[in-house]
């Protein structure tokens, strides 16, 4: 299969074009990482960058509008203030939240499930219920689920896009913003077609996305943990994104020429690409082993460990609260269920996350059960991997041609 993803990688390249500086890579070091990646000259987001053509595609509709998108200035501050307001949840409120919806999603469930499938749900209510401070109707949790599962499946290269899944939603949120009962809205002069777009972005997508997948991660590697107090919790949570970070690479384009220790100039309009395993695997901690324990001897801030993102740049706004929510549902699922995940686990999690929940004092799937799923999940592998390159390349070819960046700023410069 490696050849597979190496002519994935090649086809990428050859149409988007060997873009960026990596860091850590052979221009800046790893020593160099924080210090590049908190530059205030690492600011710009998309404009200019022809690989946001890609990002812009996964994340349509409103990628313009999607924070993470959004170039410096004042209307990122005004919508980064909005964001930080629904966030800043007591963590009592937070764990409160995340343990009922994983009740919910919980009832009834036993034997095999998709991990990432099973969380879901659970994201969409929270976050629901966080915008429009209400408990979530079953519509637009259902709503929600397939506007996130539709963006992750397009971004693995495991689905092609799927716009009116998306759409459903984007009119949902219009229509509870024209109606004055969505308490979360930009101010003017933002539009309420661009406020929909925005939370869907962040709260509907990016939240519900990334809170699934880490859930997937941490169940898949929780079966050997039976000790649910907090601090054996954190551990296991940060382990599983220390081996395993969410984020792959994240991207700057740089305003102004950086100088890295009085020698090395990157130039104004370069693209860094952040590589988040590869400086994970540098420093104090820099090995593969799946070892909870580490976080007693050792500090996070000293481990080149950075699962939210820089501070200084645009780091995640639910660094406070997703941990404590992470650990609510990981609780709620440790009390009630042994998970046993025999198929093989990766970064990417192609398979989302196949195990087997047995309730406590239940007895589990049999060694020759957990074996004809670990080969069915290898042979199924073989055809995702077709699937991603074929579909990976149908979808980068067609960004190119929708140009969705590009396009945008180009018409903000012809405007007068
Ligand atoms: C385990 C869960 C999560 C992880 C590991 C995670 C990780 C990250 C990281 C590393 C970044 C920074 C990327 C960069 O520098 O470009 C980021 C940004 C962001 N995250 Fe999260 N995230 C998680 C959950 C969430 C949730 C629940 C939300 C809810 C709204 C969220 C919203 C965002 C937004 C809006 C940004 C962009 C920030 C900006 O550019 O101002 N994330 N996240």
């Amino acid at each position: 299969m490696s050849a597979v993803v190496r002519l994935r990688e090649w086809i990428f390249r050859r149409v988007n074009g060997a873009e960026g500086i990596p860091v850590p890579g052979p221009l800046i070091g790893a020593e160099h990482f924080e210090r590049v990646y908190s530059d205030p000259a690492a600011d710009g987001r998309s404009r200019g960058a022809g690989l946001s053509d890609l990002f812009w595609y996964w994340l349509a509709p409103g990628p313009q509008m999607h924070q993470e998108h959004l170039e410096p200035g004042d209307r990122y501050q005004t919508v980064a203030r909005v964001t930080r307001r629904v966030l800043a949840v007591p963590h009592a409120r937070s764990d409160a939240l995340a343990t009922a919806a994983t009740r919910r999603a919980l009832a009834g469930v036993s034997g095999f499930v998709r991990l990432r499938d099973l969380m879901m749900p659970v994201w969409a209510e929270v976050f629901h219920e966080l915008v429009f401070a209400e408990s979530c109707p079953p519509a637009a949790r259902d709503m929600i689920v397939a506007n996130a599962d539709d963006v992750v499946n397009a971004l693995k290269g495991l689905g092609l896009r799927h716009m009116s899944r998306r759409d459903r939603l984007t009119r949902y949120l219009l229509s509870r913003i024209e109606a004055g009962t969505c308490p979360v809205v930009l101010p003017p002069p933002f539009t309420a077609q661009e406020t929909a777009w925005y939370l869907q972005g962040a709260f509907f997508n990016t939240a519900v996305v990334q809170m699934s997948e880490a859930m997937a991660h941490i169940l898949l590697l929780a079966g050997d943990i039976s000790d649910v107090s907090d601090q054996s919790l954190d551990d296991l949570i940060d382990e599983t994104l220390r081996v395993h970070p969410l984020f792959g690479i994240a991207h700057r384009i740089t305003s102004a020429p950086i100088t890295v220790d009085g020698e090395t100039t990157i130039p104004a309009g370069s693209v860094l690409l952040f590589n988040y395993l590869a400086y994970q695997r540098t420093g104090p901690a820099a090995d593969d082993t799946f070892d909870p324990s580490r976080w007693r001897r050792l500090k996070r801030r000293e481990a080149h460990f950075i699962p939210y993102g820089m501070t200084a740049n645009r780091a995640c706004p639910a660094r406070g609260a997703a941990p404590v929510m992470l650990r609510a549902a990981t609780r709620e699922v440790l009390r009630r269920f042994a998970v046993a995940a025999p198929a093989a686990h990766t970064r990417s999690l192609p398979n989302r996350g196949p195990a087997f929940l047995t309730p406590i004092g239940h007895r589990g799937p049999g060694p020759a059960r957990l074996a004809a799923l670990r080969r069915t999940d290898r042979i199924a592998d073989a055809g995702r991997s077709m699937k991603q390159l074929v579909l990976g390349t149908w979808m980068v070819l067609d960004a190119r041609r929708q140009k969705l960046c590009t396009t945008h700023f180009s018409s903000l410069e012809a405007q007068p």
